[in-house]
Formats: C-alpha cells, sequence, structure tokens
C-alpha cells in the first residue's frame, strides 16, 4: 500500500483465498473509499508515459476504487474504458468519477475471463493487481494448479483478443518473471514481451507485451534473467500487500 493512504485494517481477509470470492469485494468496496494496490501512479508514470499516448485507447482491467484512470486522464488519455467484476465498485466508481467531473471515462461491471469487447478494439489494455487475484489460491507458484492455468489463460486470451495488432498490455504486479513467462509466452499469443521494475524495499514488475511483435528467438525461454534483490521494508511487511504476495513467491 502506498504510505500516503490510510489503511482500514477491518477489510483485510483473514486468509488471501477470500481475494478470489466476489462478495469480498462487494463488502470491501462497500466500506473503502479508497485502496491503491502496490503503488500509486507517481511511482510509475515515468514508465506508463512511455507506452500510453494521449489519443491511445485504454481498457483498465479491475479499476476497485483505484485513482488510476483518474491520473491517466490528468496526463491528457482520457479515451479509458474501467472494469470491474464488483458492481459496488463499478456504482462507486461512476459516482466519483461524474463527482469530479471525468465524465467521458466509461466504467463498466464485467469479467475480465469474457471481455464484452470486440476483438481489435484497445490501444492498451492495463492492469494493476487484478491477474493477482487469480494466483492467491494457485498452490506451488512453479506448477499451479490447472484451475489457476485455465483462469489466467483464459484472462489473457481476452486481453490479446482485444488488442489492436501493435497494441500493449501492461500488466503491474509483483509477479515475477519466472513466474509470469510461461504464460505469456504461451504459443497462442503474438505479443512480444518486456519488463521493467520499479519500487525501493520490494520491486515490482512492469511488464509491457506488445500484439503482434513476438520474436521468433527460440532461446527467448531460456534466457537468464537477472531480478533485482528483494527486500522488504518493516511498513511492507506489515500491509495488506504482502499477505495477497505470500502464496505466490518464494519471500
Ligand atoms: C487487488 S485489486 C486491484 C485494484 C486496482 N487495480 C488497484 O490497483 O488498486 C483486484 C481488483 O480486481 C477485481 N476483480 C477480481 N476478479 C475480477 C474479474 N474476474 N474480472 C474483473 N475484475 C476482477 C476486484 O473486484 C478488485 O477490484
Amino acid at each position: 500500500m502506498d504510505q500516503t493512504q490510510t489503511q482500514k485494517p477491518d477489510v483485510v481477509p483473514d486468509t488471501a483465498s477470500a481475494y478470489l470470492d466476489p462478495h469480498y469485494w462487494d463488502q470491501r468496496f462497500a466500506q473503502e473509499e479508497h485502496y491503491e494496490w502496490f503503488k500509486e501512479y507517481s511511482h510509475f508514470r515515468h514508465l506508463i508515459i512511455q507506452y500510453v499516448k494521449p489519443n491511445s485507447s485504454v481498457l483498465e482491467i479491475g479499476c476497485g476504487n483505484s485513482q488510476l484512470c483518474e491520473e491517466l486522464y490528468r496526463d491528457g488519455i482520457t479515451e479509458l474504458t474501467c472494469i470491474d467484476l464488483s458492481s459496488v465498485a463499478v456504482d462507486k466508481m461512476k459516482q466519483r468519477l461524474f463527482s469530479k467531473g471525468y465524465k467521458g471515462i466509461k466504467v463498466l461491471e464485467a469479467d475480465m475471463l469474457d471481455l464484452p469487447f470486440d476483438n481489435e478494439c484497445f490501444d492498451v489494455v492495463i492492469e494493476k493487481g487484478t491477474m493477482d487475484v487469480l494466483f492467491v489460491d494457485s498452490g506451488d507458484p512453479w506448477n499451479p494448479e490447472p484451475v489457476t492455468v485455465s483462469k489466467v489463460m483464459a484472462m489473457l486470451n481476452d486481453v490479446h483478443r482485444v488488442l489492436k495488432p501493435g497494441g500493449i498490455f501492461i500488466s503491474i504486479t509483483f509477479g515475477q518473471p519466472h513466474f509470469r513467462r510461461r504464460f505469456f509466452n504461451a504459443p497462442t499469443f503474438t505479443w512480444s514481451i518486456e519488463w521493467k521494475t520499479f519500487g525501493d524495499g520490494f520491486h515490482y514488475f512492469f511488464y509491457i507485451l506488445q500484439k503482434g511483435q513476438r520474436s521468433l528467438d527460440k532461446d527467448e525461454d531460456t534466457k537468464k534473467i537477472d531480478l533485482p534483490p528483494i527486500s522488504l521494508f518493516h511498513e511492507e511487511l506489515d500491509n495488506e500487500d504482502y499477505l495477497f504476495r505470500s502464496n505466490l513467491d518464494e519471500l
């Protein structure tokens, strides 16, 4: 959680598996006005503006009660659509954006596993911490449960489908490349894969997948990855992000 926010402990579940329950999110969003997973926009803005242009049509998946779409709008990226599975999140986001005058941002209740959009209609699809929800009960991160694999592939297939040729999928996550590459690199996808990191103690990952730009390099999968050292500050160990990621990585 970003340091500028006030944590409300009563919304933090006892176990990470609650994040897979749509009722959990509805109840949470009924009580909570704003929570920014991982980091707020200022921490990765320098990366976003390299890839998202003001005239890009952008889909944000799993907006929750984040301020990401407002920040993008303030940066001149105004063709924005946000979705979330939680009707409470969607209603509150609509009210918030309307009251602040961001009337052009569309907000829809939708499932990222079955996106209600035509093929090739967005320049950019972005998610922050939303794909991570699918991993909370994944078991061994090196060998995830079949149900996890099928949900993640359903999501990625739909993201790939709705991207225009040359379009970009941006995934902001704590999921490390050795756990994400097997999904991103599935043979069905035509996107190239690049990633950067941001953050101070723990490094978050910023993946950039560009449709139609896949490398023909057969060694791509086996290339060595140099990861930043993982060190957690005390406050990071105490906050909710840690509960969220504890099932995933060998921290
Ligand atoms: C960890 S929160 C991240 C929220 C926000 N992106 C942020 O950065 O603060 C995950 C969000 O994904 C939403 N979500 C979970 N499953 C979803 C699905 N199948 N389709 C769309 N949204 C989903 C939840 O309702 C919640 O808003």
